[in-house]
C-alpha cells in the first residue's frame, strides 16, 4: 500500500471512491489450506460477498462490482462449475429479500444469457424487482470477459452503423462504450484484487483504464470490512492525474495555462 506523507495537505480528498471493483480471489487456496473441497471455499466467498455488499452501502460507495464468474471459467472442472452455479442461484434466492430492505439495485454484466436457466430466472426476476432503487448498485460480472464484451460492443457498433443508426465518422469512445455491457454504468475507480495476485485477468480493461489498483494478499474468505476500508484509504492517497501533470491536478488554473 502506497504512503504519501510528503502529499500536500491542501489536495483535495476523495476519500470514498464512487464506483469499486472487485477480483474476489483466493477462495481455492482458503479451501486447500484448511483441507476442505474447493467448493466450500467459494461458499465462504458468498459470505464475503454479503459482508461487503454491506459494508461497501455503509461506506457510502455507490457502485460495487464483483467479479463473480468470468468466460474462462467455465473451464475449470464440471463440477466446479456446477457447485458455482448453484451457488449463485441460491445466494440470488436468499438475497432478494435483503436488497429491498436495504435499497440495493442489483444488475450484471456480461453474456448472461449464456447461463443456466435457473441462475436467469432468479437474477431477472431480481433485477426488475429492484430496478427501483438509485441510492446503490451491486453489480455481479457473470460469464463476463473483458476483450468478450468488447467484441460483442464491435459487432453491435458495426450493426449500428450498417443499420444507419450510428455514423461511422463520429465514432469516438463516448459512443462506442454505449455498447459495452457497462454502458451507463460509471467507470470504476477503484478495482481490488485479493489473495496477492496481481493481474487483471480480462476484467474491466477499459473501463478501469484510470483506476487505482490495490493488491492485497488477503484470500477473498478472509476478507473485511477492515480491508475495504484500507483499500479506499489507498485510493485517498493517491492522485488521479488522468495524463496531467502533478501541478496542473495540484492548481487548477495551471491547466489553462499551456
Ligand atoms: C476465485 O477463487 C473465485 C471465483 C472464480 C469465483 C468467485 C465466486 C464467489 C465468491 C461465489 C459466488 C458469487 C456470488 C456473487 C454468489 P479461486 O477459485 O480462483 O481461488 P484460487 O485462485 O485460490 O484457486
Amino acid at each position: 500500500m502506497s504512503h504519501s506523507a510528503d502529499r500536500p495537505a491542501t489536495l483535495p480528498r476523495v476519500t470514498v471512491p464512487n464506483h469499486v471493483a472487485i477480483i474476489m480471489d483466493g477462495n481455492g487456496r482458503w479451501a486447500q489450506q484448511r483441507g476442505l473441497p474447493r467448493l466450500e471455499g467459494h461458499r465462504r466467498g458468498v459470505e464475503t460477498v454479503r459482508t461487503v455488499t454491506n459494508a461497501a452501502r455503509e461506506l457510502g460507495i455507490k457502485m460495487l462490482t464483483l467479479y463473480a464468474f468470468s468466460v474462462e471459467n467455465w473451464n475449470r472442472p464440471k463440477t466446479e462449475v456446477s457447485g458455482l452455479m448453484g451457488l449463485l442461484e441460491f445466494y440470488l434466492k436468499q438475497e432478494l429479500k435483503t436488497f429491498v430492505k436495504d435499497k440495493v439495485r442489483l444488475r450484471t454484466i456480461g453474456r448472461v444469457d449464456e447461463l443456466p436457466a435457473g441462475v436467469q430466472k432468479h437474477l431477472n426476476h431480481t433485477v426488475a424487482e429492484t430496478a427501483q432503487f438509485t441510492e446503490y448498485t451491486l453489480v455481479l460480472a457473470l460469464n463476463y470477459g473483458s476483450r468478450t464484451e468488447v467484441v460483442d460492443a464491435a459487432r453491435a457498433y458495426a450493426a449500428a452503423v450498417a443499420a444507419g443508426k450510428e455514423k461511422l465518422n463520429d465514432s469516438s469512445w463516448a459512443t462506442f462504450s454505449r455498447y459495452l455491457s457497462t454502458a451507463d454504468m460509471p467507470d470504476p475507480d477503484l478495482i481490488i484484487r485479493t489473495s496477492g495476485e496481481t493481474r487483471l485477468s480480462n476484467f474491466l480493461l477499459m473501463q478501469g483504464a484510470y483506476a487505482e489498483l490495490v493488491f492485497t494478499p488477503v484470500l477473498w474468505p478472509d476478507f473485511t470490512k477492515a480491508d475495504l476500508v484500507a483499500a479506499c484509504d489507498d485510493y485517498a492517497r493517491r492522485e488521479r492525474r488522468y495524463g496531467l501533470t502533478a501541478e496542473q491536478i495540484r492548481q487548477p488554473a495551471a491547466r489553462a495555462a499551456k
